[in-house]
């Protein structure tokens, strides 16, 4: 497996594809094993701006209120992880902020785009263009290869990264005529962020990335991640219950029952390899 994804030559290869400037893409190539302090000082504008939103399932007795009034910003290149207990609703705000789902009520506005008036169609167009989504459980298409995998987003995209260099970054390259099957639960996660990726999205929502990894891999893939926010200055939100991830975060975020119990920035970031849980 590739432990170093994205290694200076392919970065630079592909730096130039990046389309936002942001804390990450702002920043030099970190040294080795190194925390870093986030700029508070340089406030990017914001990327992310949901406004009192609130989503119920069910009616009648069965009625629960999933999301109440959340209100909260992320800037553009931030890397934010949203933390909470089982059910306290963290898929279902990446749903919502992801087009997936209607909120009842209140704002989510991706770049300037207020999600929330969007006909299905736009918000199909939305997902499309703007939006790179990695789940818990990879969802490969098992019969494609590794790299027609991530071919078959390339497609969507009217400007999509080439693959190969992506397959460098991700460590991919020597696996990618094989099938999912074939290769690890970490390389099927690296394929599913590359095909996220290869649209060179604007946001990208990641939904427990490590739920299903074990500890040396899911620091393989947080590490991935941190790369790619620096490298592509696309905006991240990681879903987890693992509070140790908060650490590499330019902003934290906690559900609790719906409700937002937390919202801090980091002043000072560590490096994925660094965490410890
Ligand atoms: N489609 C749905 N229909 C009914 N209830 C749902 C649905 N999706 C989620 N819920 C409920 O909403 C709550 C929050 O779920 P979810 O957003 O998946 O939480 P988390 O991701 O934090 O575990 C849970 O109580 C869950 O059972
Ligand atoms: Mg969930």
């Amino acid at each position: 497996m590739g432990k170093n994804p994205a290694t200076a030559t392919n970065t630079a290869n592909l730096d130039s594809h990046a389309t936002e400037a942001g804390p990450a893409a702002a920043s030099t190539p970190r040294a080795a094993s190194t925390s870093h302090a986030a700029d508070a000082a340089s406030s990017p504008a914001p990327y992310l701006q949901v406004r009192d939103l609130c989503k119920h399932y069910g009616e009648g007795e069965a009625r629960a209120t999933v999301l109440h009034d959340v209100t909260t910003t992320v800037s553009k290149g931030e890397i934010c992880v949203l933390l909470g207990p089982s059910g306290s609703g963290k898929s279902t705000f990446l749903n919502l902020v992801g087009g997936l789902e209607a909120a009842d009520s209140g704002s989510i506005n991706v770049g300037g785009t207020e999600l929330t008036s969007l006909t299905s169609k736009q918000l199909g167009e939305y997902r499309r263009d703007k939006l790179g989504f990695v789940f818990q459980f990879y969802n490969l298409v098992p019969d494609l290869t590794i790299r027609e995998n991530i071919e078959v987003t390339a497609h969507l995209s009217a400007n999509p990264l080439p693959i190969d260099d992506l397959l460098h970054s991700l460590g991919l390259y020597e696996h990618r005529a094989k099938f999912p099957r074939q290769v690890s639960g970490g390389q099927q996660q690296r394929c599913a962020i590359g095909r996220a990726l290869v649209k060179n999205p604007g946001l990208l929502l990641c939904d427990e990335p490590t739920g299903a990894l074990d500890y040396q891999t899911s620091k393989e893939i947080l590490e991935l991640m941190e790369n790619v926010n620096r490298d592509y200055g696309c905006t991240v939100v990681i879903v987890t219950h693992n509070d140790a991830i908060r650490h590499m975060a330019h902003r934290v975020l906690r559900l609790r029952d719906g409700k937002l119990a937390e919202g801090t920035a980091n002043v000072e970031r560590m490096a994925a390899r660094d965490l410890t849980w």
